[in-house]
């Protein structure tokens, strides 16, 4: 089962820094998922739309330039990274689950990971794309159609995993909440991986194993990964 360590090692450094994504690295998990939003023609790795839980700024993120985004303490004196500083640092060592939250426009996220593989140590098959926002899903399939994305619902839909399978997505990403048996063996049957967020209960993830879930996000990879070693994404 892959290990697919959460905002980055979020236990072990603030979430989504370059610190929680060396400490990811370091945990041996080989995918990490982070969040990221649009701010003007750069992304920006961050959970929420306001800065007040993740950082000493107060008030919505698109309300600061990103001259002032970069001044704020993100914990531990880790400041707010752009997307291009988490792909220098990660440079290929892990797979990549890049959650889209508010993005307004793709193209700056397509020219960078285009960069990556042309100027670092990424391949394509490394990334996968996801979002809660499937008409974002459906714009970068049409822009990009061979960029790996995962459907992500909070839901069990009625028609099951039909949503993701419509949208030529590559996986489905399921709330620990919502998951069942029947919901996992329709994605296999439907050629889509599961993963399943966010797991941190050793029982759980025994639980994923045997329902055959492909991967889950996890706020505590080291210990998933003694649990479940890993071999290269
Ligand atoms: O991508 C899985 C998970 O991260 C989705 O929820 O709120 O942690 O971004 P959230
Ligand atoms: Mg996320």
């Amino acid at each position: 089962m892959l290990i697919i360590a959460h905002r980055g090692a979020r236990t072990l450094a603030p979430e989504n820094t370059l610190a929680a994504m060396q400490a990811a690295i370091n945990s041996g998990a080989k995918a990490i998922e982070f969040d990221i939003h649009s701010h003007g023609d750069e992304c920006l790795v961050i959970h929420d739309r306001w800065l007040d839980r993740t950082t000493n700024g107060k008030g919505l993120l698109q309300a600061y330039s990103l001259e002032e985004i970069k001044q704020l303490d993100a914990g531990n004196g880790e400041s707010v990274p752009t997307l291009w500083q988490l792909l220098t640092l990660v440079n290929g060592q892990c797979a990549l689950n890049i959650e889209l939250k508010c993005v307004t426009h793709l193209p700056p996220l397509l020219k960078q990971l285009d960069l990556a593989c042309n100027i670092l140590n990424f391949s394509a098959d490394q990334f996968l794309i996801s979002s809660f926002n499937h008409h974002l899903l459906k714009q970068l399939k049409t822009l990009a159609p061979k960029l790996k994305l995962g459907a992500l619902t909070a839901s069990r839909p009625v028609d099951e995993c039909a949503f993701a399978e419509n949208l030529g997505a590559w996986s489905v990403n399921l709330d620990i909440d919502t998951v069942c048996q029947e919901l996992v063996t329709d994605a296999h049957q439907r050629g889509l991986k599961c993963y399943v967020y966010t797991v941190n209960q050793p029982d759980d993830w025994q639980w994923l194993a045997r329902m055959g879930v492909d991967g889950i996000f996890c706020d505590i990879p080291e210990a998933a990964v003694a649990s479940f070693p890993q071999t290269a994404v």
